[in-house]
């Protein structure tokens, strides 16, 4: 009978202290964004899929932006901050304090590396049941500045850096990614050891391999494609990498069964969330955040954020769901229609030219051409709530905070200031004033007066 390990409890370690100088910004380079969301959140998300008792993100240029992003992302994660950034062995060591009494494996990432697979990270983790440090490895097409495994069979001897390798050493081509897994406890104990006598005067988080031989530990390499390895550190390798992203993304959408005529204009976020048969038409844009049902329909040129659309709905074309719309099943939000913190109920429509914002529409309504909630009075934000089955005439000024009953009706071009009853019809404007012949009498004393000026 053959034995099932349960993986060890792991912690996540990743390093975002580092400047990014060459990313030429005065955002640090973690908050860069890759797929509409910050480059760090790749590395967050993936590590997260292996379900980490604890996430610990190493800190250092541009902290307080980096640590309220990471907050933002995954609030159970704890920041550790590297005040000088003396090396990639000393940034992992700055995590010792945060699991001092964690029993279990530590996982070093990058917050630059965005790319690494879940599968990838489940083979370090798997490979951690014969070796005492597992170092994800890759064959580069170019190993240039990247640091060298020296591998003797599948026993890691040592990792040497560029700057500090031979000749001989230059000419390996497997190469560090930088990821790494060991025991937390074992990981901090060998990094204790670890001095900065070499070429760059840091303290390398790659000194660990050859250590831990040392003591008699064994470490080993295994090699994922190099993609998955691809770091950031120029605004052309990140231009380049969302290329990659988006490619990804498309691919897995298809695979996943969502309809796209032109898969190539579509841009996705790296949380975006389409169910099968659902259609996503050409140049639509998703925004972080966005949640989109079997079946539904984003038609071309509509853009979404931190929305939901239920099955059977058909948004746009140029459409724009903001934060915090909630587009119900079969709902119908048309061209140049904008919605924001809004519940659209089941079978409403919102067709032509509206703004639905700190709203909720009952199920079944109707909401004429050119309707504005009014929800903003300079200062404050109000809500408008209209029930089921209510019909807003055209060119309908709701000035929030009002209700509008169930079934009930305004006219076209008022100006709702008061709630408005179940079943009730409002008429908010000036009524009308007809003048029979005027309009005829009016154009010939203009013409008349025009005729006299050009004398
Ligand atoms: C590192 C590896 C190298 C590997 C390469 C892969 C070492 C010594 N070298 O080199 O073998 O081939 O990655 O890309 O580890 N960081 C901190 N604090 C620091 C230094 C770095 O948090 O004091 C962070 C950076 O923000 C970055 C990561 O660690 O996310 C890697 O640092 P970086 O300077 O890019 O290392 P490399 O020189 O690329
Ligand atoms: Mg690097």
């Amino acid at each position: 009978m053959s034995e099932v390990t349960t993986p060890r409890p792991i912690a996540l370690i990743i390093l975002a202290a580092g400047q990014g100088s060459r990313m030429m910004s005065d955002l640090p380079k973690p908050l860069h964004k890759l797929g509409g969301m910050p480059l760090i959140a790749h590395a967050l998300f993936a590590g997260a899929a292996l379900e980490p008792a604890r996430i610990i993100v190493v800190t250092g240029h541009g902290a307080d932006a980096v640590e309220r992003a990471v907050d933002d992302l995954m609030p159970f994660a704890t920041c550790v901050r590297q005040e000088r950034q003396l090396g990639t062995g000393h940034a992992v060591l700055q995590a010792a304090g945060a699991l001092a009494d964690f029993e279990g494996d530590a996982l070093v990432l990058y917050a630059d590396t965005p790319f690494v697979s879940v599968d990838t990270l489940a083979a370090m983790q798997a490979a951690r049941a014969q070796h005492d440090v597992v170092v994800l490895g890759f064959d580069a097409a170019d190993p240039g500045r990247y640091g060298r495994l020296v591998l003797d069979g599948d026993t890691l001897s040592r990792i040497v850096e560029a700057k500090d390798a031979t000749p001989d050493e230059l000419a390996i081509t497997t190469c560090n990614s930088g990821l790494l897994v060991a025991d937390a406890q074992t990981l901090m104990r060998l990094l204790a050891d670890v001095t900065n006598t070499n070429a760059a005067g840091e303290y390398y988080l790659t000194d660990v391999p050859a250590l831990a031989k040392a003591q008699g530990l064994r470490a080993t390499a295994i090699l994922c494609p190099e993609a998955e390895t691809l770091g950031i550190n120029s605004r052309a390798e990140l231009a380049a990498a969302e290329t990659a992203f988006q490619a990804a993304k498309r691919a897995e959408m298809l695979e996943n069964g969502v309809a796209m005529q032109a898969p190539e204009t579509v841009i996705f976020a790296l949380d975006t969330w389409v169910g099968q048969d659902a259609e996503v038409e050409p140049h639509v844009v998703f925004g972080p955040g966005v949640t989109v049902e079997n079946g539904a329909r984003i038609r071309a040129f509509s853009h979404l954020e931190g929305c939901h659309v239920s099955a059977g709905a058909v948004i746009g074309p140029y459409a724009r769901l903001r934060p915090g719309a909630e587009i119900g099943n079969d709902a119908r939000i048309g061209n140049f229609v904008e919605v924001k913190e809004a519940q659209i109920g089941e079978g409403a429509k919102v067709n032509h030219l509206s703004y639905i914002g700190d709203a909720t529409v009952g199920e079944g309504s109707n909401i004429g051409a050119g309707t504005v909630t009014c929800n903003y009075d300079g200062v404050m934000k109000h809500r408008t709530t209209i029930g089921r089955n209510a019909f807003i005439g055209s060119d309908t000024m709701l000035v929030a905070p009002v209700t509008v009953g169930h079934n009930a009706m305004t006219a076209s071009g008022s100006v709702i200031t008061e709630d408005i009853p179940d079943g009730a019809l409002a008429i908010g404007r000036a009524k009308q004033v007809t003048k029979p012949g005027l309009a005829v009498k009016l154009m010939d004393r203009l013409r008349a007066i025009k005729a006299s000026k050009k004398d």
